[in-house]
């Protein structure tokens, strides 16, 4: 199975994919990272790993649509299986998700429908929540909506600042994302409407 991920930012998702791969923790090959940023540091991060990285510059297309043709473009190229979202902060068009339909995946800061889009985190924490987390799920029309794969919660105790529940956070996303990743590599999910079933 043939791997691409998808990123904007520092991309410590990116690595503890990386890594579970090299591990053969998820036995699959991670063919090649796509950002929309060409200064991001996940960008360094591929080239420690070897993995051949594509800088896109949205600036190049006219429409978000002739973007997201662009990429499908080289995903089909590259004969790529699964697509994963890792903080690649821009939102596809209808086109993007109908061309690999339940083969997206992506990691979101809190426990969904909470806390859609951005500063997630903070926004939960500033909010007064005493429970937060970390989903992963499939990538479908809407934003930070599709079918739930993995959720796992994070605690923010009495006195506990942002900065230590950001830490906590991204911990967590750092284990649940390899093994959403790898239940989709064994096939071992199965989405049925806005359900998925582990088997
Ligand atoms: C992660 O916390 C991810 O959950 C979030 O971006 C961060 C990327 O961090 N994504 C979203 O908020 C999507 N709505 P990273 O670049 O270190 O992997």
């Amino acid at each position: 199975m043939n791997i691409a991920v998808l990123a904007s930012g520092r991309g410590t998702n990116f690595e503890a994919i990386a890594r579970a791969i090299k591990k053969r923790y998820v036995k699959a090959n991670l063919k090649l990272l796509i950002t929309d940023k060409e200064t991001a540091d996940v960008r360094v991060r591929a080239k420690k790993f070897g993995i051949r990285d594509i800088f896109i510059d949205p600036k190049q297309f006219k429409s978000r649509l002739e973007f997201d043709k662009g990429i499908v473009k080289i995903l089909r190229k590259e004969k790529v299986n699964l697509v994963v979202l890792a903080g690649f902060m821009r939102v596809f068009t209808p086109y993007f998700v109908k061309s690999f339909k339940n083969k997206i995946l992506n990691i979101h800061p809190t426990i969904l429908p909470a806390f859609k889009g951005i500063e997630g985190v903070g926004r939960a924490f500033k909010y007064g929540c005493r429970v937060t987390g970390v989903t992963v799920h499939f990538v479908d029309e809407k934003v930070d909506h599709g079918p739930i794969i993995l959720q796992a919660a994070v605690r923010i105790t009495e006195g506990m600042s942002l900065e230590e529940l950001e830490s906590k956070v991204h911990k967590l996303e750092h284990k649940l994302y390899p093994q959403a990743v790898k239940l989709f590599v064994e096939n071992k999910l199965k989405v049925e409407g806005r359900h998925v079933k582990i088997i």
